[in-house]
């Protein structure tokens, strides 16, 4: 049997050898029966833990740690990281919507961050005072420019910068190089600052940079901040002086089920980016995502049937490559256990969704304790780009999401329902 997820690096466990496994004291065979599958589990408990264990590590400084909202949108994630003193890193005017309806006053903590922003969502943002426009070419602060100036109010800039840094990542997620299509090239900066220098519109409050996601080491990090901080002092010398560094998200996370002490990694991170900055005294603003929610959540789902192919057995459930694009789409790992562990022994397997796509598999080749036509299974590490990039494609109802606190069990998010899937569209 494959060993339990140690319940410091994760909140699934099974509390006792015969019992089915858990989300803290909550039992996912309870939930399943409740809400159904496939379903959404996720921890308060660790996502609270983890944002502490960002505001502990930078303690020392002035700092804002923005949650990265893609990675989990959930209203009721966003409202227990706002409650907390969490700042909050957008990418579209939705994603503003989100963090407005459940905290209107955290609209001071939002830094505007993605390559392709709209007049619309500029002015949105605008009028909603938030801290500053991560502002990625020169066109788009030439268009800042004009939304401040028309409405009148002054736009709070950073420019995100490319430092050319290497990170050890999957290739769709790397955004650090020249090559990429991310922020503005670095040896540009300076020009694009001083030119903006005496618009009474604009206000150069930062810079910022982001090398891209699941970066399992401090040391690329380090190199990207030596060469902002590095811009910094350039630029403070010519008389610009930023008040934020903006160091991004991207820290990762161990998929595997080893030993993971998250208090090292962020501490071990925090270090590193401290030193990068060199004797810089303004404020660090961090964007972590995956880090504080990917392990928090489980997708819970019901195996349809046990089928063989030849020489293949294939475990087909129900979820899908809908429900969860990470393996097909990055070849990402993600740990399957068996909700109510069978005794016997465990067996190669592909597990599979019933999508009409080959894509569409969770693990590939994979031992899994022995399971049988009705039991469940749990995707672990799944609370980071699960739900957040679901589809309904094949026509597939979009799973509910459950948030467990304590010894409680809510429902954040409703199973959809054959009207949501057919009502905005006309014949
Ligand atoms: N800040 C910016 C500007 C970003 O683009 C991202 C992620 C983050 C912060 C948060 O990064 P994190 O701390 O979560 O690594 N769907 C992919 C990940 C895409 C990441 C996109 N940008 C996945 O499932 O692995």
């Amino acid at each position: 049997m494959t060993q339990a997820p140690t319940p410091s690096s994760r909140p699934f466990c099974y509390p006792h050898a015969e019992s089915a496994l858990h989300c803290g004291k909550v039992s996912l065979e309870a939930l399943a029966r409740r809400y159904g599958t496939p379903l959404y589990v996720y921890s308060a408990n660790q996502i609270v833990e983890r944002l502490g264990l960002f505001q502990q590590a930078l303690r020392g400084r002035e700092h804002l740690v923005c949650y990265a909202v893609k990675a989990n949108s959930a209203l009721a994630i966003l409202k227990l990281l706002a409650d907390r003193g969490a700042g909050f890193d957008i990418v579209s005017g939705g994603e503003l919507e989100r963090v407005l309806a459940v905290a209107p006053d955290a609209a001071e903590r939002v830094v505007f961050s993605g390559v392709g922003k709209t007049a619309a969502e500029i002015d949105r943002a605008l009028k909603a005072g938030i801290l500053e426009f991560n502002v990625e070419s020169e066109a788009e602060l030439a268009l800042l420019a004009a939304r401040a100036r028309k409405l009148k109010r002054k736009a709070r800039f950073a420019l995100r910068v490319n430092p050319d840094v290497f990170a050890d990542t999957h290739p769709y997620i790397s955004t650090g190089l020249r090559e990429h299509k991310f922020g503005i090239d670095i040896r540009q900066a300076r020009r694009i600052y001083l030119s903006v220098a005496g618009n009474r519109w604009l206000e150069a409050r930062g810079v910022s940079v982001h090398i891209g996601s699941q970066i399992c080491s401090a040391e690329p990090f380090g190199a990207a901040i030596e060469r902002v901080s590095k811009l910094v002092r350039q630029l403070r010398r010519e008389g610009i002086v930023l008040k934020a560094i903006d160091g991004g998200g991207g820290l990762g996370i161990d998929y595997h089920g080893g030993s993971f002490d998250a208090t090292a990694e962020v501490r071990e991170y925090a270090a590193a980016i401290e030193r990068a900055l060199d004797g810089f005294e303004g404020c660090l603003l961090l964007e972590p995502g995956r880090f504080l929610v990917a392990q928090a959540g489980a997708l819970v789902a019901r195996v349809l049937q046990v089928k063989r192919n030849g020489k293949k057995t294939f475990v087909i459930t129900d979820a899908a490559m809908n429900d969860l694009i990470r393996p097909a789409l990055y070849q990402a790992y993600h740990e399957i256990v068996t909700v109510r562990p069978r005794a016997g022994k465990s067996r190669i397997v592909d597990v599979v969704g019933p999508v009409c796509e080959t894509g569409d598999f969770f693990a590939r080749d994979r031992k899994l304790q022995p399971v049988e036509a009705g039991d469940l299974v749990a995707l672990l590490d799944a609370g980071a780009y699960g739900m957040a990039q679901s589809s309904n494609y094949n026509s597939r109802l979009r799973a509910a999401e459950v948030l467990v606190e304590g010894a409680k069990a809510r429902l954040i998010r409703r199973r959809e329902t054959m009207a949501d899937l057919l009502g905005p569209e006309m014949v």
